[in-house]
Parts: C-alpha cells; sequence; structure tokens
C-alpha cells in the first residue's frame, strides 16, 4: 500500500482536449465529465470497482494507476473529476463527508495559523474550529460582518479566511469577490462552503475563491442516500498537501457512495433549477402570508444583499433553500413541521425530497441562544429544504400548514 507520494487522478491534461471541455455547457459536463466508457466491456455506466488492492506486474509497477483503494480508486477519480469539472477547477478530493474535508483543510495548517471564519457557519464546522482545530494550536475569529471586519483581523499569522454563502439557516450572503481580494492582499487563501448553493447555481472559484468545498451528502449526491465531501481547487502546491493528507488521515468515500455521488450529481443541474423554481414559489407564498414574520430567500428582491446573489448565482437564482419566522412562537414553528403533509420533519437538505425543520431546536441547538439569536436564528424561524416535487403542491402544503397552526394558536397572531 502507498507509503509515499500518492498516484494523481489528474494526469497533466493535454491542452487540446481540456480547453474543448471546459468550453462545454455545465449539463454536459455533468453528464460526461469523469465518466469514460468501460475500455474493457463497453460499459456506458462505470462499473463499481470494489478492490481494496490493485496487481502490479513488478514491484512498484502496478497494472494501471491504482494501488491500494484508500490512496485512490476509480470510483472516486471518476467522481473527483466530474466536481473539478462542474466548479471550473483543476482538482478535486473526495472525503468521507463534509466535515472530512473541512478537518483535512484545517490539518494542512501548521500549528499556531490563525483562521478568520464568517460566524454563521454550520455547526459542525462551528465545532471543528473550536473544539477540534483549537485543541491543535489553531485559531479561529469568528466575524458577523467579515466583509467590513477582516482588515482588522487579519494577523502575521492568519493563512486562511473560511465563509460559508448562504448562510445556514438564515441564508446570509457573502461578497466572494469582495472578501478575496482582501484576504490575497495579505497572502491568505479563501475557502467557500458552497453546499446551499451546489456548483450548478454558484462556482466560488470564478469569485476568487481558492477552495470549493460542499458536503457532498446534500445537493450534488442529491437523494439523500450518501454521506460525502469533496473539496475543489486549481494550485498545485495545494493538490500535493491535500492529496497527501486525504491518503495519510485516510476519511475517503466507498467506492460505493462514490459511484451513487457521481450518479446524483448527473441530473444536478435538473435538480437545482427544479428546486429553485420550487423555493422561489414557496417564498412568495410565505411572504404573501398573513401567518409570517419574515422570510430569507435569496432569490426574492426583498432579500437585503439581493444584489449579491444577483452577480455571484447563476441567472441570480436562489437556490433551494428558504427559512421564515412564524408567527405564534417556538411551539408554532415546531407544530408547522407537524402539520406540513410533503415536507418531511428531518434535518439534512438538498435532496429531491422536501424537508422542514425548527433549527433553534434541531441542527442549532447546540448554540448558545444569545450567539443564535444575534444570527438570526429565533425560536420561531423554520427551514425548509425545497425538493423536486410539484411545486403547486408544495405551496398548498405550506399554506394548509400555516392555516392549521393558525387556529391552533390564535391568541398570538
Ligand atoms: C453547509 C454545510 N457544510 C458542511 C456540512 C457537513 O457535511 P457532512 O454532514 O457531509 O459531514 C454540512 C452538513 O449539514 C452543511 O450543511
Amino acid at each position: 500500500m502507498v507509503q509515499g507520494p500518492v498516484a494523481s487522478s489528474f494526469p497533466a491534461p493535454d491542452a487540446a482536449s481540456t480547453k474543448a471541455k471546459a468550453a462545454m455547457k455545465f449539463a454536459t459536463r455533468a453528464v460526461h465529465a469523469g465518466s469514460p466508457h468501460d475500455p474493457v466491456t463497453g460499459a456506458v455506466i462505470e462499473p463499481i470497482s470494489l478492490s481494496t488492492t490493485f496487481a502490479q506486474t513488478a514491484v512498484g509497477a502496478p497494472v494501471g494507476q491504482y494501488e491500494y483503494s484508500r490512496s485512490s480508486n476509480p470510483n472516486r477519480s471518476n467522481f473527483e473529476k466530474a466536481v473539478a469539472s462542474l466548479e471550473g477547477a483543476r482538482y478535486a478530493l473526495a472525503y468521507s463527508s463534509g466535515s472530512a474535508a473541512t478537518a483535512n483543510i484545517l490539518q494542512s495548517l501548521a500549528p499556531g495559523s490563525h483562521v478568520i471564519s464568517v460566524s454563521d457557519v454550520y455547526g459542525g464546522t462551528h465545532r471543528y474550529f473550536t473544539q477540534v482545530a483549537a485543541a491543535h494550536g489553531i485559531a479561529v475569529t469568528f466575524s458577523g460582518s467579515i466583509e467590513v471586519d477582516i482588515e482588522n483581523l487579519v494577523r502575521p499569522e492568519t493563512k486562511l479566511v473560511w465563509i460559508e454563502t448562504p448562510s445556514n439557516p438564515t441564508l446570509t450572503l457573502v461578497d466572494i469577490r469582495a472578501v478575496s481580494e482582501a484576504a490575497h492582499a495579505y497572502g491568505i487563501k479563501v475557502v467557500v462552503d458552497n453546499t446551499f448553493m451546489s456548483p450548478y447555481v454558484q462556482n466560488p472559484l470564478n469569485h476568487g475563491a481558492d477552495i470549493v468545498v460542499h458536503s457532498v451528502t446534500k445537493y450534488i449526491n442529491g437523494h439523500s442516500d450518501v454521506v460525502m465531501g469533496v473539496a475543489a481547487f486549481n494550485d498545485d502546491a495545494l493538490y500535493t498537501r491535500l492529496l497527501f493528507l486525504q491518503n495519510a488521515i485516510g476519511a475517503v468515500p466507498s467506492p460505493f457512495d462514490s459511484w451513487l455521488a457521481h450518479r446524483g450529481l448527473k441530473t444536478l443541474h435538473l435538480r437545482a433549477k427544479a428546486a429553485t423554481e420550487n423555493a422561489t414559489a414557496v417564498a412568495t407564498a410565505l411572504e404573501a402570508s398573513s401567518q409570517v414574520i419574515a422570510v430569507n430567500y435569496p432569490g426574492l428582491n426583498s432579500h437585503p444583499q439581493r444584489y449579491i446573489a444577483v452577480k455571484q448565482h447563476r441567472n441570480g437564482m436562489g437556490g433551494g433553500m428558504v427559512s421564515f419566522r412564524i408567527k405564534g412562537g417556538a411551539e408554532a414553528a415546531k407544530r408547522f413541521c407537524q402539520k406540513t403533509h410533503i415536507f418531511t420533519l428531518a434535518e439534512s437538505l438538498g435532496g429531491v425530497e422536501s424537508l422542514c425543520e425548527v433549527p433553534s431546536s434541531m441542527t442549532h441547538a447546540g448554540i448558545p441562544r444569545a450567539e443564535r439569536e444575534a444570527a438570526g436564528v429565533y425560536d420561531d424561524l423554520v427551514r425548509l429544504s425545497c425538493g423536486v416535487e410539484d411545486g403547486e403542491d408544495l405551496v398548498a402544503d405550506i399554506q394548509q400548514a400555516l392555516e392549521a397552526v393558525a387556529q391552533e394558536f390564535p391568541a398570538e397572531q
């Protein structure tokens, strides 16, 4: 098994084919990138390569490019190539979860390094930064307005800026270009967690970021049946370092999960469009309801940072995630999630099926109330992940649930 340098899944590309592939539109790349026909059988869909080890014809001379599946595997390589193509990156590396992708990137920093992060990050990322990275000598400073604060927060040892846009669950946006320009002036790299938008709606590297990460578990796989992560980037030195860590730490996805996620990715453009259309209809209906205090959706003109969505998202799309504050407080929010028939009460997001949840009691319960509310996560906030069902059915489901809650909590209306 590989102890030294790991064979790259990204051999030096021939210039003509790279140019031709890069010119192809997203949908074509989603279907074909990293999807060669099987050279032996002609199979159009790649077989699942379960073998953990690969034969060698002489010591150190493997038959193909693979030696041992932790180091690299055909299904993982093909998935990585597909994601790299969709994010407009030279390289991508896949991990056993989105959290493992985060951990590998933080592990690439030397002890004593400093990171600046948006405060509104995914709870698990916050937990890793404060309880794991801190123990390895990495200090993280959180900022609620990173575009404004960054200049004041930079230290000589600052190596990374971490952005999540839109944020979870308030759908606050960050101007990737503005933050990247400020960070690059100090030689600091910028990571964007693009999980909520998917590569179809937003490509952070095109806006100046250095690394884009995804919880593949969400939109990229899209069918709520795989936990996986990925990071994509252009820098050669970063590739060498992260490839080494991917193998050394070993938090890699199985061949079957890589295959499933690759299959899901082939329809990402269709799902992302449908989810955006549905979320737009749902957000519009919520905004028109007298039971609703406020709606957070970057696709609405009422979103305070709509101008960022317009320049940063494909066609100004809002994505599939919506959150809103319901009249009647915490109990009304919880009842709403029990009253929906199509939206399932569950954590996670980005699947073909619509989900709803109450962040203050579920995904964000671990964050102290004062900190939560400062970020807009009140007890009456409901988060929706709009799937790809019929939009009219989703709107009707939301409306009947709002009416049912209004009848139960009349005093609070
Ligand atoms: C924005 C975001 N980033 C990262 C993660 C972590 O991904 P995973 O659950 O695949 O480890 C999540 C999970 O919910 C997420 O929502």
